[in-house]
């Protein structure tokens, strides 16, 4: 079983950006954590972060996974691209926000790809990647 893990724009200087909203972790550590984690229920972990749009789209596109964890970062707020390809790929996909974004400026409060994932963890800092990913695997497994 395998999962992709997607990161948008701007979240490959975690640990660095804005420390006091998103933490000390990094990626790598982000990474490294969910696939150990994945690796206990006995799912695989491919990751991309990228800061263009259609390079996660292209991602998406190749549909040699089960199902997608994805922070947009920004682009969940703008998106309409890439709520089209998470709707198209029809993959279970949960959206993850470290940061709780409902308490943050109005414009992040709008999150577009709200419709099309079947599940989202806000504001739970870097641990919402693995609450993500066993939500993932739980939808997978009643399957
Ligand atoms: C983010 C929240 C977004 O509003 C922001 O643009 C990001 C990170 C988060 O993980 O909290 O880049 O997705």
């Amino acid at each position: 079983m395998k999962i992709l893990l997607l990161n948008g724009p701007n979240l490959g200087r975690l640990g660095v950006r804005q420390p006091g909203v998103y933490g000390h972790t990094t990626l790598a550590e982000v990474v490294d954590r969910a696939t150990d984690h994945a690796a206990t229920r006995g799912a695989s972990v491919d990751h991309l972060q990228s800061n263009h749009e259609g390079v996660l789209i292209d991602r998406l596109e190749q549909l040699d996974y089960e199902g997608v964890v994805i922070n947009p970062g920004a682009l969940g707020h703008t998106s309409y691209a890439l709520r089209d390809a998470i709707e198209g790929i029809e993959r279970p996909t949960v959206e993850v926000h470290i940061s709780d974004v409902h308490a943050r400026e109005a414009f992040r409060h709008v999150l577009v790809l709200e419709p099309v994932v079947i599940g989202q963890v806000i504001g739970r800092g870097v641990d919402g990647y693995i609450e993500a990913i066993d939500l993932l695997l739980d939808h997978l497994a009643q399957r």
